[in-house]
């Protein structure tokens, strides 16, 4: 019965090019990854500034976790239980005052953060008036919300505008990321702001690509215009897990509300002590961030300049391959020439706009920009 549901499925998704089989890694040092044995160039993390390759970072990873008494690699239960550590608290005062806000809250991941915030927040009678390129788990979030989902054309705000015109005043929220995940574009900020104060709503901002990285010491951008911002520990602060940035009154809410949040595992205590320290690390990384931006630009136009259709206003390069077959048969060819890049295909992008997404980090060097930029001309 459902075992062949699970095949048909299976074999449905092989025959449109949409099978995920993900490739085992061996071993990671800084930005090569090995795959079978065979040490490869990788362009497929959100490492962004190398801080998840770092060994200061590990050893200070590494004390905490071996601090047993003061730290615990375990909260061993949720936070309303008996798992609300004071390192954790402590760390979340950390993060809110470092990004401008005034609370924070910690979750497990950054999808479970999106799943919570969106379903908890929000309910019936509310309007979401969402990106249509948000982040899977803000979309699975804004669907166990029963709030009425009104989507808007990609980082379109005149799109926005006319659906804000034809909803009732009250309560509704909008629901975007400042720098979108697989198109790697920025969300026009300024103009959102301009928006919100014209039109008067909520805003949920997913800052997870932009925290660490963009704005002054990687604040990340939409600092005044979101109501509540989303950061990961996993993509630029090299760890594990997401912090979320909001009022103190919501967290309250939060707290006592967000199923996501009171009926799982906190993070470990010494988890919220390797996240002061990482973004400790985060402040100091103007080179890096310095670095990330020039590797950045010289990708996007070495591979505009052969040609190719690229996307990207930062870190994210999104070059597009269109038929979904071709992504994979683009991304496998590359990785025999010793490249791994990621083929992003539906439903991660919309179906026919297959790309290979490109994360840059602060670990690649100008020969890296060749070495891809000739082996995609040869593959693609
Ligand atoms: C925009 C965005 N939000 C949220 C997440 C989820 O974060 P996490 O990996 O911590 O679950 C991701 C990706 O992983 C993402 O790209």
């Amino acid at each position: 019965m459902f075992d062949k549901r699970f095949r048909d499925r299976i074999s449905v998704r092989k025959q449109e090019g949409l099978y995920r089989n993900p490739l085992v890694i061996e071993k990671r040092e800084g930005r090569f990854v090995t795959i079978k044995g065979r040490r490869v160039l990788s362009f497929a993390s959100n490492d962004y500034l190398g801080l998840g390759a770092s060994k200061a970072l590990a050893a200070r990873v590494g004390k905490h976790f071996n601090a047993f008494a003061s730290a615990a690699a375990s909260a061993s239960s949720s936070r309303l239980v008996a798992g609300n550590y004071d390192t954790i608290c402590r760390a979340e005062k950390t993060f809110a005052e470092y990004f401008g806000y005034e609370d924070a809250l910690f979750f497990p991941s950054g999808y479970q953060a999106n799943l919570a915030i969106l379903s908890t927040l929000f309910e019936t009678g509310d309007t979401l008036l969402f990106d249509k390129h948000v982040h899977a788990s803000s979309v699975k979030g804004m669907a166990l919300s029963a709030a009425t989902l009104k989507g808007y054309r990609h980082n379109s705000l005149a799109h926005l505008e006319k659906r804000l015109n034809a909803v009732p005043l009250g309560n509704r929220a909008v629901v975007t990321e400042s720098l979108f995940s697989m198109d790697g574009d920025l969300l026009p900020v300024k103009a959102l702001g301009q928006l919100k104060e014209t039109h008067g709503f909520y805003s949920v901002v997913d800052e997870a690509h932009a925290f660490g990285v963009l704005g002054d010491k990687g604040r990340g951008i939409a600092h005044g215009v979101a109501d509540i911002a989303l950061g990961t520990f996993g993509k630029a602060l090299g760890l594990f897990g997401a912090f979320v940035l909001l009022p103190q009154g919501v967290k309250e809410y939060m707290v006592n509300f967000a199923s996501p949040f009171i009926y799982t595992t906190a993070l470990p205590p010494a988890h919220a002590l390797a996240a002061v320290d990482a973004l400790e690390l985060v402040e100091q990384g103007d080179h890096a961030r310095k670095t990330l931006g020039q590797v950045s630009v010289a990708m996007h136009e070495a591979l505009t300049r052969q040609g190719f259709e690229v996307f990207g206003d930062a870190h994210i390069l999104s070059v597009m391959m269109g038929d979904e077959e071709r992504a994979v048969r683009v991304s496998r060819e590359l990785l025999l020439r010793g490249i791994l890049a990621f083929p992003a295909r539906f439903p991660t992008v919309p179906l026919g706009k297959a790309i290979l997404r490109l994360g840059m980090t602060a670990l690649h060097r100008e020969a890296d920009i060749q070495t891809l930029v000739n082996a995609l001309k040869e593959v693609a």
